[in-house]
């Protein structure tokens, strides 16, 4: 009884998503740096695994398995970020991202179910799955760029 209480906490906490309040008391222009930080990073780590399946690097599967965990955590990061507080921060989000906040969640899970797929091939040392995968990865960043970042 106990543990299956436990476990409806967690799965009510994994699904707050967005609402989620750890951020609560964070202020909004902390929250937009946050988020900027964790979509920066994201390509920090995406970037080297796209130069070694174009072989402009050589291939490193260890690197690639670095690489392609640290992204698949990462990807986990940004969302609670684009907290309803940070409406009326100065941000290369368009409001869409708020006012379609369900979809705005699901191009998210698209980059989480992504990414790991590509964590999974990538700490296998899987370099057909890597490549099979990476295409899917870069096109959830891309869509919801898109759909939901001001163009650069
Ligand atoms: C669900 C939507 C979404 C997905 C998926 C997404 N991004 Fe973003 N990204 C955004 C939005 C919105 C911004 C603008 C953030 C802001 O300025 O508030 C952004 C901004 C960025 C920035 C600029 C950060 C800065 O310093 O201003 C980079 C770099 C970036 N994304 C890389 C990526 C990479 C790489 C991926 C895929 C691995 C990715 N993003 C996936 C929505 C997304």
């Amino acid at each position: 009884m106990k543990k299956s209480l436990l476990a409806t906490g967690v799965v009510l906490v994994l699904g707050a998503g967005f609402a989620a309040s750890a951020v609560a008391q964070v202020k909004p222009e902390v929250l937009v740096k946050q988020r900027q930080a964790a979509m920066t990073l994201q390509g920090k780590y995406l970037g080297p695994i796209g130069g070694m399946l174009k072989g402009n690097i050589p291939y490193n599967a260890d690197t690639v398995a670095i690489n392609a965990t640290f992204l698949e955590n990462l990807a986990r990061m940004p969302w609670d970020g684009f907290a309803e507080s940070t409406r009326g921060e100065k941000s290369a989000t368009k409001p869409e991202a708020f006012t379609d906040a369900a979809k705005f969640r699901a191009a998210a899970d698209m980059l989480e179910a992504e990414t790991a797929k590509l964590g999974a091939a990538a700490r296998a040392k899987n370099e057909a799955g890597v490549r099979a995968s990476f295409g899917g990865v870069a096109k959830s960043c891309g869509s919801c760029h898109d759909a939901y970042r001001v163009k650069q």
